[in-house]
């Protein structure tokens, strides 16, 4: 089958980058990406390319590109889902926050309404591929709606994660490690599984891409981000032990790093992980493993989550006991607040938490974060419903410029490793600050010996 049609639901971190490559390495097939927040589609549809609603190094350029050409954004779900071959869900799958498995299964009401949609709105076969993270066997699921519709139209399911990282989405995508694709072992699931392994194929290499079996595709996926974050974690085990005994995470992480067998990436200690994925999808294969009576599966994974929450804790600890154990009334500043460079996504962002933790000690917060606005900061923190929002905005103050961020600060900690932070000018910085002047790095980025030549008192993680 030539596929000349693509839909995607859901133009979010996933959908809009994920398909603007697509469009841009398929000038033949026409891709439309289509969402109920109109808000967001408005803004891919921007004149302004600056005002895109998710900001990757290099996104603008390919979306100009394409955008117009063949990549098109809508609200109108029914006509591109009527008019596509194959169609990509790509919508939110957040922890649940209610009823069974409240905080800890994977709220799948988004996907059920677009399987449920589709199957309304078929006439013709269509290819359905699942772009969102998933439990395993939730194709199952999808595929029971989709094959009650008694109108005769038939469907594959394929499961294609995503395995690109924020910040990094672009070149993750034109240069994946693979593409996996999970079908059905019939004739049909193979033919469909084909389909998009020829879209796949106008730019990435026939050895890079994985066919498997959907279950084996649907759990490949959660547990790829499990083993990515309990590396995480590892670290973030060795960084405490190391700051009790004078060794030094980053020299630890180094020798070995150079184990071939464990590999240098993904070793880094910091404050904690963060983002929309690592936690949520743990959480799920924890409560899927529980779900199965698999305890100890389940106990083993939840430590990773457990000691990411124990770091983000330790964090702002630290703070507070440094600064005499009181931080009431101080101005801390924080340079940062996404959960990791070049990206404006703040999900699950460490920095939400240590600002938690120091606003219950009636601490002043002063946020610069170059890609961040006051109004997501103030909105990350009402989420947690720890106190009333006019409260919040009290605490937190927001500034455009770092400079003005520091000044008359009592300490400033370093939530986001944004290159931008090591070129400042670290001493004009002390001279506006009150002394002593802290700097809590935890992100282990800045220059530590230097930042104590000019008069800081200076702490990374681990060391
Ligand atoms: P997102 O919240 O940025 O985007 C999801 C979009 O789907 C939203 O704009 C929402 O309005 C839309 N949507 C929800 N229900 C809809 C419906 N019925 N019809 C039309 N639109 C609808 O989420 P995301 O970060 O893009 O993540 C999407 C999925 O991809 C999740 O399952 C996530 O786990 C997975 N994933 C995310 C990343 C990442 O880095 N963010 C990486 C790999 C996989
Ligand atoms: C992750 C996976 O990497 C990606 O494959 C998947 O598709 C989605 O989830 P993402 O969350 O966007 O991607 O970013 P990632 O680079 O994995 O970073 C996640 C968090 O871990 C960030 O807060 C980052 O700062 C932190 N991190 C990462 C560390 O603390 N140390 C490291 O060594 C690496």
């Amino acid at each position: 089958m030539k596929i000349t049609k693509i839909c995607c639901i859901g133009a979010g971190y996933v959908g809009g980058p994920t398909m603007a490559v697509i469009a841009q390495k398929c000038p033949e097939i026409q891709v439309t990406v289509v969402d109920l927040n109109e808000e967001r589609i408005a803004a891919w549809n921007d004149e302004d390319i600056n005002n895109i609603p998710i900001y990757e190094p290099g996104l603008d350029k390919v979306v100009a590109e394409a955008r117009g050409r063949n990549l098109f954004f809508s609200t109108d779900v029914e006509k591109a889902i009527d008019e596509a071959q194959i169609i990509f869900i790509s919508v939110n799958t957040p922890t649940k926050t209610y009823g069974k498995g409240k905080g800890m299964a994977a709220d799948l009401k988004y996907i059920e309404l677009c399987a449920r949609q589709i199957a309304r709105v078929a006439k013709d076969n269509k290819i359905v591929v699942e772009k969102s993270t998933l439990p395993v066997r939730t194709a199952e699921a999808i595929k029971s709606i989709l094959d009650n519709t008694g109108n005769g139209v038939q469907f594959q399911i394929l499961s294609n994660p995503e395995f690109l990282a924020e910040g990094t989405a672009v070149q993750d995508l034109l240069n994946p490690d693979r593409i996996l694709i999970g079908g059905d072992t019939t004739p049909e699931g193979q033919k469909a599984i084909q389909a998009l392994i020829e879209v796949y194929s106008n730019w990435v290499p026939a050895d890079k891409i994985l066919t498997t079996n959907v279950w084996s595709s649907e759990l490949s996926k959660l547990t790829a981000n499990a083993f990515l974050a309990q590396r995480i974690s590892s670290i973030n085990a060795m960084s405490e032990l190391c700051e009790k005994t004078g060794a030094d995470v980053n020299e630890v992480a180094k020798a070995i790093g150079m184990d071939s067998r464990i590999g240098s990436k993904f070793l880094k200690a910091s404050v904690g992980f963060g983002g929309s994925c690592f936690q949520k999808d743990i959480l799920n294969l924890v409560y899927i493993a529980k779900s199965y009576g698999l305890n100890e599966v389940a106990d083993y994974w939840e430590q990773v989550i457990i000691m990411n929450d124990h770091q983000k804790r330790r964090f702002s600890n630290n703070i507070v006991q440094t600064l005499y154990n009181t931080v009431s009334d101080k101005k801390i500043t924080f340079l940062g607040w996404a959960f990791k460079k070049d990206t404006n996504d703040t999900r699950e962002s460490a920095a939400i938490y240590v600002a938690d933790d120091l606003i219950n000690e009636n601490a002043k917060i002063a946020v610069y974060d170059p890609k961040v606005s006051r109004k997501k900061v103030l909105a990350d923190l009402d989420y947690l419903q720890t106190r009333t929002a006019s409260t919040n905005a009290d605490n937190v103050l927001s500034f455009d410029n770092p400079y003005d961020a520091c000044k008359n600060s009592h300490a400033i900690a370093v939530l986001t490793e944004w290159d931008e932070f090591i070129q400042y000018d670290w001493q004009k910085i002390y001279d506006s600050m009150q002394k002593p002047a802290f700097v809590f790095d935890g992100r282990n980025i800045l220059n530590g010996p230097a930042l104590e030549a000019i008069g800081f008192v200076y702490q990374g993680i681990g060391s």
